[in-house]
């Protein structure tokens, strides 16, 4: 059946509100510095595949700068009363409030994801963390953790490109109000928000040497864990990069979080609202091109429904719009690298491979840039690659179930745990459910919603640890 269709004009956002450096140095000690070991590496626009700025490269001797600087503020940082500390954190998350605008346009240009999500997501979450963080500053004798509870020190914090100023926004806000002091290490490909990030930190007068942000790619971040002036390690990436760390910090007496992949189920069963169910779908596997850690990347769907709810599913999938991500009226943006989007092809050409059907939304994708449609395979078995790797993409795989018993195994037939969506109308079974899924999280009749107040976290390969929340403090915290 042919819909009517409407014809948007376009609607981008101005990417005047962001004033492009042509290069950025390192932040050590509260000032933009070159690094010593000279290197730097351009980052692009997903989007347009355009040269946005050159970025400099820390080696060794700038990492080690960069926590000798978090060392010498560490003293002084740990020592100021709480409530000082939370005048800091405050506002920071006033400045990401009042330089929204700017943050996210910056963020969909060096990302690729919609600025729909930057501006209504991205950004105000972040903002959001540190405000609850600056809350906790001056209570931390309530956390849960002594009556006097002290900061561990030094914290090396590497994070992932597909949500860059809000993974910051994790790492920093509960470190910073436990009173440590922290050098961040944002990903090769997206550091732009963290140098932005960098210039609000100025612009909040955090005093010199709390938090430094050294750029570069892998070997950049694998000399912070292992620098010895570190204590403790936060990292949030792929499951084979934080193996690899907890083996080089094994024996080392460094604290570590790692919060890594997932491939998570979003079950739905036959007396689910259906149209909201859908909405839930296509938030929880297209939010983000599917470059979501927690994405619901699984649709286990009972066999009565089933194809009743992919049929109306491929019919909202028809009308999502993939483009522009400055667009406001964008549904899908850009994939962040060709090295992702690479994979991303690679996973859906072993589901065809292996069997399962393969269907695409309807959609032209831009000459220039990194892009991949909107994917659905059905048929799906649980042992194809598709049912069982992380895809991080805009694809979706759907199994069938028939019992309550079936979709928890079902559901749990993985080696990482860090999310679930439960579609019902039953409460008791939404806590039956809950109960029995190994996962860190379990949404019920919604998906990926995050709340700084909401610990989040993995079981199994998809790491230790939590974050958010008074659990998040736990983290920096020595009893
Ligand atoms: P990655 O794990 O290599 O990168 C994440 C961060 O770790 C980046 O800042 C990177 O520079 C840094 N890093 C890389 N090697 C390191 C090392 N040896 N020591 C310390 N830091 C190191 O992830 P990548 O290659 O960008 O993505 C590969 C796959 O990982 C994705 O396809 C996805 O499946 C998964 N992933 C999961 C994420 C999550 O949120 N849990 C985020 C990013 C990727
Ligand atoms: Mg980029």
């Amino acid at each position: 059946m042919a819909h009517p269709r409407f014809a948007y004009a376009p609607a981008p956002e101005s990417r005047a509100v962001v004033r492009l450096r042509p290069s950025y140095g390192l932040f050590i000690g509260g000032e933009f510095v070159d690094p010593l070991d000279g290197g730097g590496f351009k980052t692009l626009s997903p989007a347009t595949e355009e040269v946005l700025a050159e970025v400099a490269a820390a080696g060794p001797r700038d990492v080690d700068r960069a926590v000798r600087a978090a060392e010498e503020a560490a003293g002084p940082w740990a020592a100021l009363a709480g409530s000082e500390r939370a005048k800091y954190v405050f506002r920071i998350a006033r400045l990401i409030q009042e330089r929204a605008r700017e943050l996210a346009v910056l963020e969909v240009l060096d990302n690729g994801k919609p600025i729909r999500e930057t501006r209504d997501v991205d950004i105000p979450l972040a903002a959001a963390h540190f405000f609850y963080y600056a809350g906790w500053a001056d209570k931390l004798e309530y956390a849960g953790l002594g009556p006097a509870p002290r900061p561990i020190g030094v914290v090396g914090q590497v994070i992932p490109w597909n949500f860059p100023l809000l993974m910051a926004a994790w790492k920093l806000a509960p470190a910073l109000a436990a009173g440590n002091t922290c050098v961040l290490k944002p990903a090769e490909t997206t550091p732009l928000s963290a140098l932005l990030l960098a210039e609000i930190l100025q612009q909040a007068e955090l005093p010199p040497g709390v938090v430094n942000i050294v750029t570069g790619a892998g070997d950049t971040g694998a000399a912070l864990v292992a620098h010895p002036g570190v204590r403790k390690v936060a990292f949030t990436g792929s499951t084979a990069v934080g193996k690899e760390i907890q083996r080089r910090l094994a024996g080392t007496g460094k604290r570590l979080t790692l919060e890594l992949g997932g491939k998570a189920a979003n079950i739905v069963f036959e007396d689910a609202p259906l149209s909201q169910a859908v909405e839930g779908i296509v938030n929880g596997i297209f939010f983000n091109q599917g470059e979501v850690c927690c994405a619901g990347s699984r649709l286990l769907v009972q066999e009565p429904i089933a194809d009743a709810l992919v049929d109306a599913l491929k019919r909202r999938l028809g009308t999502l719009r993939l483009g522009d991500p400055l667009d406001k009226n964008t549904d899908i943006g850009a994939i962040n690298s060709p090295a992702q989007l690479e994979k991303i092809r690679d996973l859906a050409a072993s589901g065809e491979q292996e069997g399962a059907q393969r269907w695409e939304a309807p959609c032209a994708l831009p000459a220039q840039g990194w892009w991949f449609p909107p994917t659905v395979f059905t048929g799906v078995s649980p042992v194809q690659r598709i049912a069982r790797e992380e895809i991080f993409g805009p694809v979706l795989s759907v199994l069938t179930f028939r019992t309550p018993e079936e979709a928890v195994q079902k559901a749990n037939n993985t080696t990482y745990g860090l999310s679930a969506g439960v579609w019902t109308e039953k409460g008791s079974r939404i806590l039956w459910m809950a109960n029995r899924l190994r996962a860190g999280v379990v949404w019920a009749n919604t998906f990926n919603r995050f709340d700084p107040t909401s610990p989040f976290g993995g079981y199994r390969e998809s790491g230790f640890g939590r974050e958010g929340g008074r659990h998040g403090l736990e983290a920096y915290l020595e009893p």
